[in-house]
């Protein structure tokens, strides 16, 4: 089999040099380097990762590379894979199966690849490939020791696997920990959405309307730093709690039918399907930018944006503008897909120092134990471990518990 098939090898050094200025900022992984390097805890296993193709990512990979294992990796996205990242992979002896713009079948038959190279465990991002494995390749599952997921969307998938009884290995569910949930979702989409937006259309934040579909952790991220930036922040929510939260942090909540008429910038972070759809883009403003950050490109329907449009053209580098027929254009960012990772590189680095730490030990505690199947936490002590080594690595002191204020908090008695 291929040992890599990627856009262009030539591009090595360029992926090398963003992986080399992203690694001087991940100190939580370099220190589990160096824990872990002495023991080669992976050696002679094969993992198999399907994630977004970017510096960050690669790190993680050429680490587990480092402590042993063979690593075969897809992209998780056609437009988040970076080439040179790819080239830079293939170069560091990872199998690496994808390129930026890749087609669905395309996109598929990459997975194919990554499965071919009969990993034990495996590194899912919306759980692609763990539902490809239980699909295609019943026959092989009973080998794999277990599989961790990055994200909201493919938790919610592995636990809908789990509840009809499909799911034949276990699965930690990353995105459940307190180190990723809190500041990947919530301040690497916050931070990276802006980013993504304000590099590809040189717009103005401040003093906009931007509409956050889905107040969940990634919506809250957005919403607070878009109104940092001066935007006006409307919520839509479905949820009573989470619209009455977003009212009392300060902003205004409605209807996306309410919301379409007024917004300039609409944002899905919400993981669910035709969110933004034809009875909102008729209503819409000439102008408006349509972005979504949701884990897949359904938030947004384009196929009622096509339906709705006389003409689509290709404005700006991942800016696709639909002509309605009353002349009004809607501006689509990155074709609907993720808009952070589309149209930027993704959440910052030091962020994904703290998802990607999460990440390597969970794979490394299917290396050291069989696991049933089922879906997993990742357990406390690794989450705060993880935690306490972020706070070290920035020369912060945690207070500790007295004796008496142990004793005090363990008792019942007044
Ligand atoms: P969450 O479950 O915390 O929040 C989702 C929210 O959307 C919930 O409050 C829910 O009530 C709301 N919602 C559902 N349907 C809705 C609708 N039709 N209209 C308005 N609100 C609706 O999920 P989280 O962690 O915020 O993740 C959201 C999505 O973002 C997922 O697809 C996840 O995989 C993805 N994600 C993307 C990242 C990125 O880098 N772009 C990073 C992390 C997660």
């Amino acid at each position: 089999m291929d040992e890599y098939r990627i856009a262009d090898i030539k591009l090595a050094s360029s992926g090398r040099a963003k992986m080399e200025w992203a690694w001087d900022s991940m100190p939580v992984l370099k220190s589990l380097k160096k824990e872990y390097l002495p023991d080669l805890p992976l050696k002679g296993y094969n993992v198999a990762a399907c994630l977004h193709l970017e510096a960050k990512t690669a790190c993680l990979l050429v680490l587990m590379k480092d402590l042993g294992a063979n690593v075969a990796a897809a992209g998780s996205n056609p437009l988040s894979t970076q080439d040179d990242i790819c080239a830079a992979l293939a170069e560091s002896g990872v199998k690496v199966y994808s390129h930026r713009g890749m087609s669905d079948s395309q996109y598929f038959d990459n997975l194919r690849s990554v499965i071919d190279t009969s990993p034990d465990i495996i590194i899912d991002d919306g759980a692609d490939l763990i539902a490809l494995l239980h699909t295609e390749y019943r026959d092989i599952l009973s080998s794999i020791k277990g599989a961790s997921e990055e994200t909201t969307t493919g938790v919610n998938r592995i636990k809908s696997m789990e509840k009809d009884n499909i799911l034949q290995f276990p699965v930690i569910a990353v995105n459940d920990a307190k180190s990723k949930y809190l500041f990947d979702n919530r301040y690497g989409t916050g931070q990276s959405v802006l980013d993504g937006i304000m590099r590809t259309t040189n717009h103005l934040l401040a003093g906009k309307k931007i509409v956050v579909a889905g107040y969940g952790w990634c919506g809250r991220g957005v919403a607070s730093r878009a109104s940092a930036m001066g935007g006006h922040v409307i919520v839509v929510e479905v949820d009573p709690h989470r619209a009455f939260e977003a009212m009392m942090d300060g902003y205004a909540v409605m209807s996306m039918d309410e919301a379409s008429a007024v917004g300039d910038i609409f944002l899905t972070l919400t993981g669910n399907t035709d969110v933004v759809r034809k009875q909102h883009f008729e209503k819409m403003k000439d102008g408006v930018l349509l972005g979504n950050a949701g884990h897949f490109d359904v938030e947004i329907n384009k196929v009622d944006l096509d339906s709705l449009s006389v003409s689509v053209k290709e404005t700006r580098n991942n800016v696709q503008t639909y002509i309605m027929e009353d002349g009004r254009k809607l501006h689509l960012l990155a074709e609907g897909r993720l808009v952070n990772l589309a149209a930027g590189d993704g959440h910052p680095v030091e962020i994904m120092d703290l998802s990607f730490a999460l990440q390597l030990e969970s794979v490394l505690l299917f290396s050291k134990e069989n696991w049933k199947p089922g879906v997993y936490n990742v357990p406390c002590d690794i989450d705060r471990k993880v935690m306490e080594k972020k706070l070290n690595s920035m020369g912060i002191t945690l207070e500790k518990l007295t004796t008496g204020q142990v004793e005090y908090l363990a008792s019942w008695k007044e």
